[in-house]
């Protein structure tokens, strides 16, 4: 609860005008205003990059309220030498992957409207402009920073010249989830993600936007959580191991909270702790391995396995990782080892669930609502896979605030359905004003 109100404090200062600017949680507006009227129709091209894939998406939407049907769905493999090399390389490999899908498909020649699910903070001004404040996650390519992704987009796709496409919309991925769900739910008013990163968008009331003029209607914010904590806030809780792992991420200092929840550092606090354990005797008789000690040797996916409900399932995928690892566990470092998985992946459950009473407390307040009905759409391999997460953020969700009503409905296919659903509203729009 204590954690619930600290996050307030933090959506409230980024909010502020005044205090925005040294703010750690951003409260990024997305200029996404309105769900689709189920007047849109048309073919839409849709990027989805900063999950674990990268994908390019053909979608067609159907107007009066049919369903969105994804036509062509197609996932291409980002290099790890351009994740974390030369910025214009990174986007050349997009064009390029675009041109393939478009000619697997034969439409190069069709100029189509395109929304970007781009899933990393910034600052937008307008739906087809987002300037990236810093990479997170796996990424770091140089010289994209401070830059508008669409205008790069742009020219790596005029420099190929042998195709063409309309970029009407840049989204993150938590916009695109809620938009996704937002189709089937006109409920749904909060888009979350718990995968290789964590974060949260919701649906809030222009008045309180202070970065923005006008007070009429609602517009989405992107909160990008995962930086909660940059400032200091989060210090009494975070944990030797936690700044262990700060250090040796690609972005110390930055998305504390995030580096405590997410699938992208789960596997390595648990494979922290049993380093810490076995050296002080608690574990393998205190014995490591070479393996046990090299860095992202303990992937997230074997804490899935390890937590699996059945405790015989799971005690038997605890010995095939730890022998996988060099070692030669007893039954009692079996147990040990799914003991802490339990307690590093619960951990992150209700860091989750405290951020999400915190916004959904907002949307209350912002309704002057007594029983809040709402639905979450969420997306993400942690909440997707793990076999207990989703069920631990539920339960804590609904004891922090028993008086919501809140629903929580699974992405069913991604956040590129909502990239599309966004394109379809700006391209409507566009037509209406031309
Ligand atoms: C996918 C969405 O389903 O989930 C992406 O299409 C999103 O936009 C991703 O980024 C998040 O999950 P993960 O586990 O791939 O990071
Ligand atoms: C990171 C990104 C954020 C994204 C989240 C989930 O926190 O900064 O934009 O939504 O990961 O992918």
């Amino acid at each position: 609860m204590d954690l619930s109100i600290r996050f307030r404090r933090e959506m409230d200062k980024g909010l502020c005008r005044d205090t925005n600017p040294t703010a750690a949680v951003k409260m990024l507006p997305t200029f996404v205003r309105s769900t689709p009227d189920g007047t849109e129709q048309g073919e839409f091209l849709a990027l989805d990059l900063g999950g674990s894939n990268f994908r390019v998406l053909l979608v067609k939407v159907m107007a009066d309220g049919k369903q969105a049907v994804e036509m062509e769905d197609q996932i291409y493999a980002i290099p790890e030498h351009l994740m974390r090399g030369c910025g214009s390389e990174l986007f050349d490999h997009i064009a390029d992957c675009l041109a393939n899908f478009l000619e697997k498909l034969g439409i190069k020649d069709k100029k189509l409207p395109l929304g970007f699910t781009f899933s990393f903070p910034c600052q937008q001004t307008k739906l087809d402009e987002a300037v990236l404040v810093y990479w997170t996650k796996a990424f770091k390519s140089n010289g994209v920073e401070g830059k508008d992704v669409v205008s790069l987009l742009r020219k790596s796709i005029k420099k190929r010249g042998d195709f063409d496409v309309d970029i009407l919309a840049v989204i993150n991925d938590t916009v695109g989830t809620m938009m996704t769900c937002g189709y089937d739910d006109h409920h749904c008013e909060i888009g979350l993600i718990v995968g290789t990163g964590t974060n949260a968008c919701y649906m809030e009331q222009m008045r309180n936007l202070e970065l923005l003029d006008g007070d009429e209607g609602r517009m989405c914010v992107n909160t990008e959580w995962g930086a909660f904590g940059d400032d200091g806030a989060l210090e009494d809780l975070r944990t030797d191991i936690d700044r262990e792992i700060d250090a040796g991420s690609l972005n110390p200092g930055k998305q504390l909270f995030e580096k405590m929840i997410s699938g992208l550092y789960m596997g390595e606090l648990v494979r922290l702790i049993l380093v810490k354990m076995t050296k002080e005797q608690l574990l393998f008789q205190g014995k490591t391995t070479a393996e046990l000690l090299t860095t992202g040797s303990f992937n997230t996916s074997y804490i899935y396995a390890i937590e699996n409900d059945k405790d015989e399932e799971g005690l038997a995928s605890a010995e095939k990782v730890l022998r996988g690892l060099g070692l030669d566990p007893l039954v009692e470092d079996c147990i040990s080892t799914q003991r802490v998985c339990q307690i590093v992946s619960t951990r992150a459950a209700h860091l989750c669930a405290a951020t999400l009473v915190a916004v959904l407390r907002q949307i209350r307040d912002n309704k002057a609502a007594e029983k809040l009905r709402t639905t979450i759409g969420v997306d993400g391999s942690v909440y997707k896979s793990h076999p207990e997460f989703s069920r631990r953020l539920h339960k804590m969700v609904r004891r922090l605030v028993p008086d919501c009503d809140v629903r929580f409905l699974q992405s069913q296919c991604g956040s590129g359905k909502g990239a599309a659903m966004v394109t379809a509203v700006a391209y409507r729009l566009a037509a209406q004003h031309a």
